[in-house]
Order: structure tokens, then sequence, then C-alpha cells
């Protein structure tokens, strides 16, 4: 079976493994200074538990085990974003980057059930964007499930356009659209 980055994003977040790094959120001045603002950060070894739990709860197939997960958070190429809240891990995002390219691919973003509609999708996409630009890349990329319209708006709204249609890309058959943003 293809490695996750490999079959790119489900649509579905390298964490480190020294201390937190907070990623910077908006300004005040824009938007979404009226959402709840978590703390974005980068995923740490202590988060797996909740990772694995979050995976589990949000996606029925496709999803990442517990190796997987530790894998990647001591993988140079890959970025897992955790957005904490009351200092529990309430979502996640999954970006890989690749050597050579200036494509980013966001393979997975997740929000717990009970905290959805309160912008921490949005807030983790936006910090994925912010990393993807500091590591020089010009595109983010990303599929999701054609049955998905709730995450297809909210790539949609964040300016990411359908770019392809990918007939049976996931486990059970669905189809996706692969979308994309300039980030230039
Ligand atoms: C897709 C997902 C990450 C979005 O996270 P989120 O924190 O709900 O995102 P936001 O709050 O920023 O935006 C969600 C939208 O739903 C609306 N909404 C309102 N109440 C909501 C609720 N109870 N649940 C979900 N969305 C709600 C929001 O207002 C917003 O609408 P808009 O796009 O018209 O502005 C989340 O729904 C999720 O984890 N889904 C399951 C996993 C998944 O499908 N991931 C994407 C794989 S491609």
């Amino acid at each position: 079976m293809n490695a996750p980055e490999e079959k790119a994003c489900r649509l579905r977040a390298q964490g480190l493994t020294c201390a937190a790094v907070a990623v910077p959120l908006r300004k005040p001045s824009e938007p979404s200074a009226t959402r709840a603002s978590p703390l974005v950060r980068r995923a740490v070894p202590a988060d797996l538990a909740a990772l694995v739990e979050l995976e589990n709860a949000s996606f029925s197939g496709d999803r990442l085990s517990l190796r997987q997960w530790r894998h990647h958070l001591d993988n140079p190429g890959a970025w897992i974003l955790v957005a904490a809240q009351d200092g529990h891990a309430a979502g996640a995002a999954v970006v890989f980057f690749r050597s050579g390219s200036r494509v980013a691919r966001l393979y997975s973003i997740a929000v717990a059930a009970s905290l959805r509609g309160r912008g921490l999708g949005a807030e983790l996409l936006e910090s994925v964007e912010r990393i993807a630009r500091r590591r020089h890349c010009d595109r983010l990329r990303l599929e999701v499930r054609a049955d998905n319209p709730q995450a297809q708006r909210l790539y949609e709204r964040h300016g990411y356009q359908r770019i392809a249609h990918i007939e049976g890309y996931y486990e059970d058959g669905a189809d996706a659209w692969r979308y994309e943003k300039r980030l230039a």
C-alpha cells in the first residue's frame, strides 16, 4: 500500500520532538479575530493519543495509525499542527512537503465534532498556509471526498479551486476532488 503522503491528501497534519512552537494566529484586524482563538502549535509526542482519538472519531476509513502519526512526528517533510483549546487537542492538520517541490500537500484536517462550526478548521487551514509560505511553497493542494460538502465549502471559502476529479480515490471507492490554492 502507498505511504499516506504518496496517496496524498485524503484530504485529510510533522511534529518536532522538541518543545511546541506556536504558529502565529491572524492579526487582530483580520475578520476571524472574533472567532474563538485556539493555540495552533506544532504537535509533540504527548499529543499522540489525542491525535489518534481525533482521527478515529473523524474518519471512517483511510485513517492514520498510531505508528504513522509517530512516524510523521519525526518526519522532517511533514508538519502536524494541533489546535489546542483548554489544553486539549481540539483539531489537527497534517501537511507534507517534498524537497525540490514548491507544492505543499494538505493531507488531513479534522476538528472534534462538538467544536465544529467555531472557526477552528479555518484557523488550522490558515496556519497550514502560513507554514507552507514560510517553507517557500507557492501552492497548496489537497483531496477531499466528493461527498463532503462541508469540507469543500471550507476550502472554497479560502480560495481553493477544483483542479481534478479522481474516481475511486478512497478505500471505500468514493471519488475525490483535488483542490489547489496559489499561495504567492
Ligand atoms: C471540515 C472540518 C475540519 C471543518 O472544521 P470546522 O472547525 O467546523 O470549520 P469552521 O468552523 O472554520 O467552518 C465550518 C463551516 O460550517 C459551519 N457550521 C456551523 N455550525 C456547524 C457545526 N455544528 N458543525 C460544523 N459546521 C458548522 C460554520 O459556520 C462554517 O460555515 P461556512 O463555511 O459557511 O462559513 C470539520 O467539519 C471536520 O473535522 N470534519 C470531519 C473531518 C473531515 O471531513 N475533514 C476534512 C477532510 S477533507
